[in-house]
């Protein structure tokens, strides 16, 4: 059986590896070298072939090297193959650093004191006790429930927002559209963990930014396409936003011109919140083919008609 990788060249280099020694059975092949392509079960890939029905003829999963699946185009994925999301321990880890890193820094207002160094000013601002900083998490799968609890500690007032229904302990927990107004009203740091879906594409929009209380602040770590940048500018310029913090933009890189660039209430970073590791992300997809080799459920696969 065969299993053909295609994306980062060093990162397939030790998957390959830890293949060879712990699974010598399966064929790990690195694009471009792919071999009788009928023989490929598996693929692994960030952009998989744009012509993948015709090219794999026994292709059984298509595996997401990263955590979100909007980049493949579902439609071109035959029904039978199964599409799966990467899970895997630092990459979870890595985003519960980053939203702990972006809520404390707009908790504790970072961003007016980078602004302040910029113009030699000394000006402290009053503490706001974190028991009386309402923190909202959209999203509460594997990215939003780790978020919550590397917050947990801090003592913030959280909520939560999903599809479905969750229970989490002393997280207020909203489920579904007809909740979202109550979820914002009560979110003065907003953070999308959201997956990149026809149903959460535009989200962060002027009509959600207005039910928000006044001077929100907003975390986005999901995908840029979550964010009409437009209105994010002018929720700041009138005050609606104070500040926000992204790691993810409609095009990465921005252009040179893109006025995120030097806003003095964003901070941008490089869609670097987390990435998956080399070590771990080889081992869950070890664990995940072994799974499927066995005939068990694989962790993380994706429910095409939700598109997550
Ligand atoms: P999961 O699939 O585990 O969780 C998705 C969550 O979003 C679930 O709670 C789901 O609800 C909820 N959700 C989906 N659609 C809706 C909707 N229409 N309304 C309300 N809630 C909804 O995804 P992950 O947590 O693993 O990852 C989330 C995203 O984070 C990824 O898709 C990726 O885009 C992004 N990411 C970004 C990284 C970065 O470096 N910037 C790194 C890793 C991930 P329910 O629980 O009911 O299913
Ligand atoms: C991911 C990412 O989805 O890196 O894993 O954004």
């Amino acid at each position: 059986m065969t299993l053909l990788y295609k994306s980062s060249a060093q990162r397939g280099c030790v998957w390959k590896e830890l293949f060879a020694q712990e699974a010598p059975d399966i064929e790990f092949r690195l694009w471009p070298d792919a071999g009788n392509p009928a023989d490929v079960r598996y693929l692994a890939a960030w952009e998989p072939p744009a012509e993948l029905i015709s090219t794999f003829p026994n292709l059984e999963v298509l595996f997401s090297v990263g955590a979100g699946v909007d980049q493949f185009d579902l439609s071109q994925v035959p029904r039978q193959v199964q599409v799966v999301r990467m899970i895997e321990p630092l990459l979870t880890q890595g985003m519960a650093e980053y939203v702990a890193l972006a809520t404390l820094a707009l908790h504790r207002n970072l961003i007016d004191y980078v602004d302040a160094q910029r113009e030699r000013r000394w000006t402290p601002i009053e503490l706001v006790p974190a028991a009386e900083r309402r923190v909202s998490v959209m999203g509460l799968g594997t990215m939003g429930r780790a978020a919550i609890e590397a917050l947990r500690p801090f003592g913030f007032q959280l909520a939560g927002w999903s599809r479905s229904k969750r229970a989490i302990a002393d997280v207020e927990c909203f489920a579904g559209a007809d909740s979202l107004d109550a979820f914002l009203g009560r979110s003065d740091i907003l953070i999308c963990l959201l997956p990149l879906t026809p149903e959460t594409s535009g989200i962060l929009r002027r009509e959600t930014f207005e039910k928000l209380p006044s001077g929100a602040r907003l975390i986005n770590a999901a995908r840029g396409a979550h964010l009409v940048e437009q209105d994010l500018l002018h929720a700041l310029a009138s005050g609606q936003i104070s500040g926000a913090i992204l790691d993810v933009l409609a095009q990465e890189p921005p252009p040179a011109d893109h006025p995120f660039w030097n806003h003095p209430r964003i901070l941008i970073t490089p869609h670097m919140a987390s990435n998956t590791s080399a070590e771990s992300g080889g081992r869950a997809l070890l664990d995940n083919v072994l799974r499927h080799e066995r005939g068990e459920p694989m962790m993380g696969v994706v429910q095409r008609e939700l598109g997550y």
